[in-house]
């Protein structure tokens, strides 16, 4: 078996076609969707991520702005401006870039976004929705995986879907999507103990450990769906938590780094920020 590459970057481009339309149609209604993007300090990855994210929302019409403060701005400062976006009606989508600096409490910062703007889906009265299957603002990449394994018809219901990883913005949430889409969900993590035992089990296998080529075919049932959630920079160049060429002798299908998971990722923000300006997310 040799995996049918998954092209993220095909297949958000094709979004962003689709969205353009949206875009106009809120347009001609008098509303011009808009995205407020906070950036804290000078990470040089959330920089790249953030430009990403204003330029993808430059070409399918959503105004954005970046707004960048230095490292050293309070919590309380920051409170402070999320505020005047909750209460500012031109804004429809707020992210703030994470990681944040140590001194702000991601939590509160989090919570303080207007549920109905937080197009991240992070809030908790999001994740409470999606946990219980409701319509809502949904983490964008998870999001975007769904997105994924919908474009090419694979079946979830039934199949047995392994997570590797959980943290609260890819791995919590995506068994969580898989499980509204009547999946058999497992969770592994750092402390899982003999985890090929688990992963070979997988019909559909999401890796999203954080560790260049942790994963190859070894790990990998033959037949199975991989989605490589890893950005990982090695001797300059960009590659996955997944082995590729490795893992793609045993794949079904099987997602790239770079074009794969991550401007899926970019294209449900956009997504998300038309949901929050067409009013539905409340
Ligand atoms: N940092 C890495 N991924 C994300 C994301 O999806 N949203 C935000 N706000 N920060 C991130």
């Amino acid at each position: 078996m040799t995996g049918t590459i998954i092209n993220g970057k095909e297949l958000a481009q094709e979004l962003r076609q689709n969205m353009k339309g949206e875009v106009l149609q809120l347009k001609e209604r008098g509303v011009t969707p808009h995205l407020s993007v906070i950036l804290i300090g000078d990470n040089p990855a959330s920089k790249s991520y953030v430009n990403g994210k204003k330029k993808a929302s430059d070409e399918v019409g959503i105004s954005s702005e970046v707004i960048e403060l230095p490292a050293e701005t309070t919590e309380e400062k920051l409170l402070h401006l999320i505020d005047d976006l909750n209460k500012n009606h031109a804004v429809h989508g707020i992210l703030v870039q994470l990681p944040m600096p140590e001194h702000i409490r991601e939590q509160q910062v989090i919570e303080a976004i207007d549920p109905s703007k937080d197009v991240d889906g992070f809030h908790p009265i999001n994740i409470g929705r999606m946990m219980t299957g409701k319509d809502t603002l949904l983490p964008c990449t998870p999001f975007g995986i769904i997105t994924m394994l919908k474009s090419k018809n694979i079946d979830i219901a039934g199949k047995h879907a392994v997570v590797i990883g959980r943290s609260n913005i890819v791995g919590k949430p995506v068994g969580q999507l898989l499980l509204n889409e009547n999946a058999t969900v497992t969770y592994c993590h750092s402390k899982t103990a003999d985890l090929k035992e688990h992963t070979k089990k997988a019909d559909i296998l999401i890796v999203a450990v954080g560790k260049a080529h942790a994963v190859n075919e070894d790990f990998i049932k033959d037949g199975a769906v991989v989605i490589d959630v890893g950005i990982n920079r090695v001797d300059g160049s960009l590659t996955g938590d997944v082995d590729f060429d490795s893992a793609k002798k045993k794949a079904a299908y099987i997602t790239p780094v770079p074009r794969g998971v991550g401007p899926m990722t970019i294209a449900m923000l956009l997504k998300n920020t038309i949901k929050a300006a067409e009013g539905l997310s409340d």
